[in-house]
């Protein structure tokens, strides 16, 4: 059983719905919340209102990570917008030889999927013109790690004493430097740290593009500073959380610095969206996505999700994705204030590894798993596995395929093996692994999350969880320092 879009994307459920599964009584029993739930995504749409949001502040908050994917004037992203994203990606291809990405949370784990999957892992490794005069990247800011952040300062301290040897001119950094509230800790001191080794470094020169709230009443502290010291300045847009941030200025911003199709990817976005405003259950990706998983978790117990693409550089997808569920869901009061400490609890694996790592449990453990896949259907540049060692038989055997093809199969072997043991599993497949295939994915996975929090009736979109730690570590530092 398979929901399929015009544009080739699939939701198979085959593993999650039916008989042993989540049945269709399951489903009469959500109807009515079902209902509401689309009845609010349509609100949502139309007046950027959820019932019950508030802010950080308990003030009303907009909720508009679905205006997005709409390039119009007066919207998130506007074409004045684009065209500005645009200007910065050519800047970055003509003055730019590094940039560094610093953030953490949303502001990190989206533009890393963006790099993944448009750079792979051996991009810093391309020539110039293998990267189109694109820079290399880095990230940083997702840690407080003295050690890498030393490390990317002494490497980038080091390619830029080669260049001055080679005559080669000095070594121009961007500082893209994303935090909504301006002042995380994390990003801050990776960003002061880097800020001040690069400034008083030799042959560095050293440009800052801040991403942050651009409101101007209540500036932020990096805004603040971004205006003091005339650096450029990108908008983290009021209404959109961290976590569904990866369609806004900030995972835009880096995508422009790396040539990634920013159109494409928002088109990806909409047409999904487009698809999700579907009333009938079985044509709307996200509502069924939701109500599937919800139920097995509420009426089965399947309340884990392993997010599992096949493809390396699919597992920061998988990464970007344990946020916005745990973030979202995992919530200890409803609307009406009553506890419930909901929550599934979120795993991160990557197929084919997590084979060999993770499949023991989810075959045999404790029945409390739904696998999500992530399949792409055909891989650029495939690879047919050679006959190397013809003489050797086993060898043999798997030669004459293609890598992308053995993939697939490994995969389908491990949904079936799951199946035949009573374990739930979903895919989700890609027909390419593109900017609009990606666009639609992420945001698949968005409006579903929007849709569990209708359904459990939790805030999907507040953290106020995140607070107790920080509450409880301001006064440490400052008792660290006194
Ligand atoms: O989803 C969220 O809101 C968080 O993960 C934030 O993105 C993260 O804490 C970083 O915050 P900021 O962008 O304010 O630095």
């Amino acid at each position: 059983m398979s929901l399929v879009l015009k544009s080739g994307f699939t939701f198979d459920y085959d593993n999650l719905y039916g008989e042993g599964k989540v049945t269709d009584a399951d489903l009469a029993f959500y109807a009515d919340d079902l209902k509401k739930a689309h009845e609010a995504m349509k609100v949502m749409r139309e007046k950027g209102f959820i019932r019950a949001h508030l802010s950080k502040d308990g003030e009303p908050e907009k909720v508009l990570f679905s205006q997005t994917p709409y390039i119009a004037d007066g919207h998130i992203n506007s074409p004045a917008s684009i065209a500005r994203l645009k200007e910065l990606g050519k800047h970055a291809q003509e003055n730019t030889d590094v940039v560094i990405s610093l953030g953490i949370g949303g502001s990190f784990l989206g533009n890393k999927v963006l790099f993944d999957v448009h750079c792979g892992e051996l991009w810093n490794s391309l020539s110039n013109e293998q990267r189109e005069n694109y820079p290399r990247i880095y990230f940083s800011g997702n840690n407080i790690d003295p050690r890498r952040t030393g490390d990317i300062i002494n490497h980038l301290k080091d390619v830029a004493q080669i260049k001055k040897k080679n005559g080669a001119g000095p070594l121009r950094i961007m500082l893209l430097v994303i935090s909504k509230s301006g002042g995380t800790l994390d990003t801050m001191s990776n960003f002061m740290g880097m800020y001040d080794a690069f400034m008083k470094a030799d042959n560095v020169e050293v440009e800052v593009v801040a991403v942050t709230d651009p409101n101007e009443e209540k500036p932020t502290l990096l805004k603040k500073l971004a205006i003091d010291k005339g650096w450029k300045q990108f908008a983290v847009p009021d209404g959109v959380g961290g976590r569904f941030t990866v369609f806004t200025e900030v995972g835009l911003t880096l995508a422009a610095c790396i040539g990634f199709d920013i159109e494409s990817f928002l088109a990806g976005a909409r047409g999904m969206d487009q698809a999700c405003q579907n009333d009938d259950l079985w044509q709307n990706p996200a509502m069924l996505n939701a109500v599937l998983k919800f139920a097995a978790s509420e009426k089965h117990g399947r309340d884990i999700e392993v997010m599992m693409p096949y493809g390396d550089y699919l597992k920061s997808v998988s990464e970007w994705y344990i946020q916005l569920l745990a973030e979202s869901l995992g919530k200890q009061f409803n609307k009406e204030g009553k506890e419930v400490c909901y929550g599934r609890t979120p795993v991160v694996a990557v197929g084919t590894t997590d084979m060999h790592a993770q499949t023991q449990q989810h075959q045999e453990g404790k029945l409390n798993k739904v696998v999500q896949f992530i399949r792409i259907d055909k891989w650029a540049d495939d690879l047919v596995i050679p006959n190397a060692f013809p003489e050797v038989k086993k060898l043999a055997d798997i030669a004459g395929v293609t890598m992308g093809e053995a993939l697939e199969v490994a995969r389908q072997s491990n949904a079936d093996a799951l199946a035949s043991n009573k374990r739930y599993s979903a895919v989700f497949g890609l027909p390419e692994l593109t900017p609009y295939h990606l666009g639609e994915l992420l945001y698949l996975l968005a409006m579903s999350i929007a849709y569990e929090g209708e359904l459990a009736d939790v805030d999907a979109f507040d953290q106020p969880g995140v607070e107790a730690y920080k509450r409880i570590m301001g006064p440490k530092l400052q008792a660290l320092k006194g």
